[in-house]
């Protein structure tokens, strides 16, 4: 049987950065994002077939590489021996981001994976389950299977049974909230997450300050996402992100993923909320920014001066996976 699901990528507020267990994708922190809506999407048909020698994946209309074949099939691997199934998997692959805009995302990608070839396989996961799956594809994808507000639970268990992400907050209650993304560069990033993630856990002294400080800043967006207050969460966003970069900054040798227009518009953030509080910059393993703001008028008029700016996409808080009956194959 085909199965089709569609997942949003999300873009995090608390930040992971770093494992604890390279294999399981355990993080050394939890970690909070909103979803994105459907512009930032991703859609998957999966089908077992027993006619196939080895697992196919197209993307957005083209056969990957090997690397990535070899990153789908081990993820699938987890499905078949959980379903106890030995066929190989058809797989196509489809994102909604603007092309080129340097935004596919991982977690958008194996949440839609997970959600359609567990289904695929016979499974009928709860959406922890589904939620402990994607993570195992890659961390961030723990997130997309839930909308609104969400955090990844970071767990302590050695097997990662209780590192699984939750919904803090429906999409419903955060109808005002918008994240302007401005398209810095569409360049593809230099240096994976993974492997950068791995260095500044490996080398960065700065990243031991991070753990202690990150439980705080968490506690102050939990509490501002159970108010319903964008506001009172907007240092926090800010001072998360400055603390991720500055910890890539400090790992031998430096990782660098902002360029001179990401920090210019960091600056005009600041400036913006000098006067009043209204935006909150943050920026992932890459120079575009994210600015989540309860107004986007002001921010796109804000970002309209600064050159460097390819493009600018306005998002609203999206949902968390859905199937589809529309296949893709
Ligand atoms: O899911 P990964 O392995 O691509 O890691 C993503 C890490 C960041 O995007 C930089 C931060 C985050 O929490 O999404």
């Amino acid at each position: 049987m085909k199965f089709t699901a569609v997942a949003n990528s999300n873009i995090a507020v608390i930040k992971y950065w770093g494992k604890r267990d390279e294999k399981l994708n355990l993080p050394q922190n939890s970690s909070i994002s909103f979803t994105m809506d459907g512009q930032l999407s991703t859609t998957t048909t999966v089908e077992f077939d027993k006619k196939l020698t080895r697992d196919e994946l197209v993307l957005d209309d083209k056969a990957t590489g090997e690397k990535e074949l070899v990153r789908v099939s081990q993820f699938l691997d987890l499905i078949r021996n959980r379903a106890q199934i030995q066929s190989k998997a058809k797989v196509i692959s489809k994102n909604s981001f603007p092309k080129g805009a340097g935004l596919a995302s991982s977690a958008s990608g194996f949440a839609a994976l997970a959600a359609a070839a567990s289904r695929a396989a016979g499974l009928q996961l709860s959406e922890k389950e589904l939620s402990i799956l994607a993570r195992q594809g890659s961390g961030s994808a723990s997130r997309s299977v839930f909308g609104g507000a969400v955090e990844w639970q970071k767990g302590n268990e050695k097997n990662g049974s209780d590192s699984f992400a939750i919904q803090l907050s429906s999409e419903k209650n955060w109808k005002h909230l918008r994240n302007i993304i401005a398209i810095v560069s569409s360049e593809e990033k230099k240096i994976s997450s993974r492997a950068g993630m791995a260095e500044t856990v490996k080398t960065s002294k700065l990243y031991k300050k991070r753990l202690e400080e990150v439980g705080r800043r968490i506690e102050t967006i939990r509490n501002a996402i159970r108010n319903n207050d964008f506001e009172s969460m907007i240092d926090a966003i800010m001072q998360d992100s400055d603390s991720m970069h500055a910890c890539m900054a400090d790992t031998i040798p430096p990782i660098i993923y902002m360029n001179e227009t990401s920090h210019k518009i960091a600056k005009a953030v600041s400036e913006l909320n000098s006067s009043e509080k209204i935006a909150a910059y943050t920026f992932d393993a890459g120079p575009n920014a994210h600015v989540y703001t309860t107004k986007p008028q002001e921010v796109k008029s804000m970002l309209k001066e600064i050159d460097g700016i390819q493009e600018i996409i306005e998002c609203k808080i999206g949902e968390g996976i859905r199937y589809s009956e529309k296949h893709l194959f």
